[in-house]
């Protein structure tokens, strides 16, 4: 996922109602997983939705693209979408449009997409964009209201590129994306923000050069490079792709974006001001953390036929937690199935559990896959919310969660001042706060 620059590029929520409503259910979110209940009372902040299983690339280590994905090919209906988006959209802050499938071949998606934007949430999408797209098709999209058009480019020329985006068309992809950054700017659009990512591999590691050069001639906002993902069995790794073992050149997200909507945060928002600019967080040692998957109390996984997962880790139908909305218990939005319960108390208190949790693929994403989008909502938390979170701050947060998000130290520091007046009071742009 490409939420590197997040924390820094979110746009903060601007009608004050629903701003209201998010962060409440925000605080409940936090609540609940820090007393780790089983059973919900909050609706996901964060969802990811993909709107197609199917894509036209072959991408090797790509479940959908070497055929692996245990999933009927399918398109979501309209109006599955709209009644979705009824359920959670008011109080989701941000929402991931892809997953396995492509999403750009779902014909109607900036219209889908352009329908909700009156929930003010921030979307993203991840696209090859290896498409033959008009010029209206591009305009639509760029004026649909996404927060963020991710653009899956893993090389600088079309020879390395196409080693691992098998059946994609480099000169294709540049140029679309070269006329979405020329139609946002005749909009006069802040967003959605352009981004190259760039999947690093032993391929095509030596081109970070060039494609730093070239993300600066097309004028994309950001340029993020990622570790590609390799099977680690020798057995299953395609020829020619394999890992990158060279450590990068240059910083992993960069771009003019990064730069001039952090600073704009950090004129308006007293958290984003509390913390140095651009820093990571720490690193956790898994084994001591508390056992919770943050996934189960933050997020969830819709798939285009409407089944509901417990993440974007699961490949196989018959892993997923729900079928429909109405098997996720009776408080509308929020995930309660019996599986969830399940799952929830499989990490609270040990039990032996019958699903997919129990073998988690990625203990890792348990704790991290979170982190940037925590620490972007957390920065552009409103007054009301910091002076909630900084007044007890220990009933919202776990212990750890000061070492990776460095937003919430940053409140655990505003503890004893939380009861002040004078605090709340005083005149924040002068004020800084020393790391
Ligand atoms: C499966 S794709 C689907 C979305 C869209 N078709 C695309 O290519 O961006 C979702 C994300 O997985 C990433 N991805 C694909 N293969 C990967 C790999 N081997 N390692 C890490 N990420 C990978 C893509 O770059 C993309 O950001």
């Amino acid at each position: 996922m490409s939420d590197l620059a997040l924390p820094y590029v979110l746009a903060p929520i601007t009608d004050p109602v629903l701003e209201r409503v998010k962060y409440d259910n925000f605080l409940v979110s936090l609540r609940n997983r820090r007393e780790r209940v089983t059973l919900l009372e909050s609706k996901p902040f964060d969802l990811t939705m993909d709107l197609t299983s199917i894509c036209h690339l072959k991408c090797p280590y790509c479940s959908t693209g070497n055929g692996t994905l245990k999933r009927q090919k399918s398109i979501m209906k309209e109006d599955l979408y709209l009644d979705l988006m009824r359920r959670v959209g008011e109080s989701c802050f941000l929402m991931w449009y892809f997953s396995n499938g492509e999403p750009l071949l779902h014909k109607r998606f900036a219209e889908l997409v352009g329908s909700v934007q009156h929930q003010q949430v921030f979307s993203i999408i991840s696209t090859n964009l290896s498409l033959e797209l008009s010029d209206t098709a591009l305009r639509q999209l760029v004026a649909s209201g996404l927060g963020m058009i991710s653009v899956s480019l893993d090389g600088a020329t079309a020879e390395t590129y196409s080693l691992y985006r098998r059946g994609g068309d480099f000169d294709l992809v540049v140029r679309n994306m070269r006329r979405l950054v020329e139609l946002k700017r005749e909009l006069g659009l802040t967003y959605p923000l352009i981004e190259w990512r760039f999947l690093r591999f032993q391929h095509n590691e030596h081109e970070e050069k060039a494609a730093r050069k070239l993300a600066a001639d097309i004028g994309v906002d950001l340029l993020e490079f990622w570790p590609g993902g390799a099977p680690p069995a020798e057995s299953r790794r395609k020829e020619g792709v394999y890992r990158s073992t060279k450590p990068l050149a240059g910083p992993a997200i960069s771009g003019p974006a990064l730069a001039r909507l952090a600073a704009h945060q950090r004129a308006t928002r007293k958290l984003a001001r509390m913390v140095p600019k651009f820093i990571a967080g720490g690193e956790v040692e898994i084994e001591s953390v508390t056992r919770k998957c943050d996934w189960l109390y933050f997020s969830g996984m819709i798939h285009p036929s409407g089944r509901i997962g417990p993440c974007c880790v699961s490949n196989d139908e018959v892993d997923d937690f729900a079928e429909t909305f109405e098997q996720l218990g009776p408080v509308d939005g929020a995930f309660n199935s019996a599986k969830h319960v399940e799952a929830r108390n499989m990490f609270a208190t040990g039990a032996i559990s019958r699903t997919v949790c129990q073998k988690c693929p990625q203990p890792r994403a348990q704790h991290y896959q979170f982190r940037m989008k925590l620490r972007a909502i957390l920065r552009n938390a409103p007054d009301w919310a910091v002076r909630l979170l900084a007044k007890e701050p220990e009933t919202y947060f776990l212990p750890e969660d000061k070492i990776l998000v460095p937003e919430v130290g940053a409140l655990m520091r505003l503890e004893s001042w939380a009861h002040s007046k004078r605090f709340w009071n005083m005149d924040w742009r002068a004020w800084r706060a020393s790391p």
